[in-house]
């Protein structure tokens, strides 16, 4: 769907000295027939699962993934959830199919598999995307919550990882599996213990589960989000509706504070972006559904961001906002908030 020019030889560098690799030698006609062709990303033929399908990224990636050619099974605990956004990828021409269950219980995670299985007879890409945004400070956190959202996540990522491997190891298929992290899982932010805890833990998840599904092609990335800008058209019409505005989950409600608690700082989303806009949903799909396609073929236990520039940027370097912006958003999602009324 989107093609890209196939750079030819000509467009890297030759080698300058001799302790220099030799390049693999190609025959003219090779060289020829590269001229001048499209590469064109199609996951057709595939089967996707994403988790957590719910109308922000999970929906994106779903739609995504979609939208180059892979029939994607959309889980959520919230059926309506996985329902929403497998209408969202019919009404762009996709196929997709609803599924409802918990990920961090196994028995959810092997009947949602057996469903896909048993309907499209194969598993090719898994997206662990559920998770809690559950945001909490260290000296707020109980335990009780503190283990939910760290089962939910780690359970989750553990169980569709294990399971999907099996089914694609079955079926001699080379998958790609991708969990989806966040700049919690990297640095440090107040008011996100129990978040950053099992972010944190996924991104090593990621390369350990990389290193076990090597020997069978299967590869195993992550995608980390850096709080992007929400585009599913049903959505925003919602906040709309709802007068809401913000990116973040409101903190917990914790009541009166003691007289020595002392206030975190703030977080300017925005204004920290070096190239002055930030990511969509779409951005992230479009990502992953290159990261799942056979060009990244020998791409494992590596982590992804489309952020702009933002987690490359010196601490104390702030951007000056007067920054051009990129070339502009390829949308994948042909309806807007207007054809929903
Ligand atoms: N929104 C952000 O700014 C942001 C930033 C960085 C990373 N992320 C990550 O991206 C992913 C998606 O974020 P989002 O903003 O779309 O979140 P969201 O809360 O809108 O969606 C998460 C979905 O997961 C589902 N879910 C929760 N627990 C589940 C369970 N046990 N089993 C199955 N489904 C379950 C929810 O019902 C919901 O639909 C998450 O992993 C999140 O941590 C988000």
């Amino acid at each position: 769907m989107t093609g890209t020019a196939l750079a030819g030889p000509e467009a890297v560098a030759g080698p300058r000295s001799e302790d220099c690799l030799p390049k693999p030698a190609r025959s003219a006609p090779a060289r020829e027939a590269s001229k001048g062709s499209e590469v064109d990303i199609s996951l057709a033929g595939k089967v996707a699962l994403v988790t957590g399908a719910g109308p922000n990224i999970g929906s994106g990636i779903a739609l995504a993934l979609a939208r180059y050619g892979a029939k994607v099974a959309c889980n959520d605990l919230e059926l309506e959830a996985a329902k929403a956004a497998v209408r969202r990828i019919e009404r762009n021409g996709g196929t997709g199919m609803a599924l409802s269950g918990d990920v961090s219980v196994e028995a959810d995670v092997l009947a949602n598999l057996a469903e896909v299985l048993g309907a499209w007879g194969r598993v090719d890409i898994v997206v662990n995307n559920a998770a809690w945004l559950h945001a909490s400070h260290i000296l707020d956190e109980d335990l009780a919550s503190f283990n939910r959202a760290i089962t939910i996540a780690v359970n989750g990522n553990f169980l569709y990882t294990k399971h999907a491997a099996l089914a694609m190891i079955e079926r001699g298929i080379k998958g790609s599996i991708v969990s989806i992290l966040s700049s919690n899982a990297w640095q440090g932010a107040p008011g996100f213990i129990a978040y950053a805890t099992h972010k944190g833990g996924l991104a090593n998840f990621v390369r350990a589960a990389a290193m076990d599904l090597a020997p069978y092609g299967i590869r195993v990335n992550s995608f980390t989000p850096t709080a992007p800008r929400p585009d599913n058209p049903e959505l925003l019409a919602q906040w709309r509706a709802e007068g809401r505005t913000e990116l973040r989950p409101p903190s917990r409600e914790t009541g009166s504070r003691p007289a020595w608690w002392r206030e975190t700082g703030t977080f300017d989303v925005r204004g920290q972006i070096p190239m002055g806009e930030p990511a969509t949903p779409t951005d992230i799909g479009h990502c992953i559904a290159w990261l799942s396609s056979d060009y990244a073929r020998l791409i494992t236990g590596c982590d992804f961001v489309v952020d702009g520039g933002a987690r490359a940027k010196y601490w104390a370097y702030t951007p000056s906002g007067d920054a051009a912006g990129p070339v502009p958003l390829i949308p994948l999602d042909t309806t807007s908030e207007a054809d929903l009324g």
